[in-house]
């Protein structure tokens, strides 16, 4: 039999016990990219969620120290990269645990653009391409909100049909 759960309830939850418990969630993971007066940068990221169809909308939550949140705050647009499931290198080096910075980080796969100009990756399981109508501030982050403005990515054509999850503080392909 496996162990259940152990049911928590304080007043005020520990960040490690919060961190374990979504740490069992499996996650979608995206590339979050946008272009600056510096080229195009982009993030890693799991805290992303659909909004609303009408207007399609969606909201990607960022840790307020991030570099690439400062370059989608003044230029006012981002895109939502989904990644397939064999792209784990690009999740490590976009997480910046790789040492590549810059330009560099967008060499090993094939980008282009839509409407915005943000970076869009063409074999994306899905590519959300935004400009940033609202922005909340909560706790650590900020939740960037993004009005959809163009659709990429591979679809149906992908090489790779699988999608990039994150569980358990790995990446696995489902
Ligand atoms: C699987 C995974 C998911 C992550 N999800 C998020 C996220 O949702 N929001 C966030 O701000 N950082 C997230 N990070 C951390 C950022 O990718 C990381 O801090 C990155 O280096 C920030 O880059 P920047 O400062 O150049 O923007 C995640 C990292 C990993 C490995």
């Amino acid at each position: 039999m496996t162990d259940p759960v152990e049911p928590v309830r304080r007043a005020a939850l520990e960040a490690p016990l919060y961190r374990d418990a979504m740490a069992r969630v499996a996650s979608a993971v995206h590339v979050v990219t946008t272009i600056g007066p510096q080229g195009r940068i982009g993030l890693t990221a799991t805290a992303v969620a659909s909004v609303s169809d009408t207007p399609p909308t969606v909201l990607v939550s960022v840790a307020r120290p991030s570099r690439t949140l400062a370059v989608i705050e003044a230029s006012g647009v981002f895109c939502v990269n989904t990644l397939p499931g064999g792209a784990e290198d690009l999740a490590e080096i976009f997480a910046s645990r790789r040492a590549i910075e810059g330009e560099a980080r967008f060499e090993t796969r094939p980008w282009g653009r839509l409407v915005t100009g943000s970076p869009v990756l063409l074999d994306a399981v899905a590519a959300f391409d935004c400009r940033l109508v609202a922005v909340h501030d909560i706790a650590t982050h900020r939740v960037l909100i993004g009005e959809v403005v163009g659709l990429g990515g591979a679809g149906r054509a992908a090489a790779d049909p699988t999608s990039l999850i994150y569980r358990g503080r790995r990446f696995e392909a489902i």
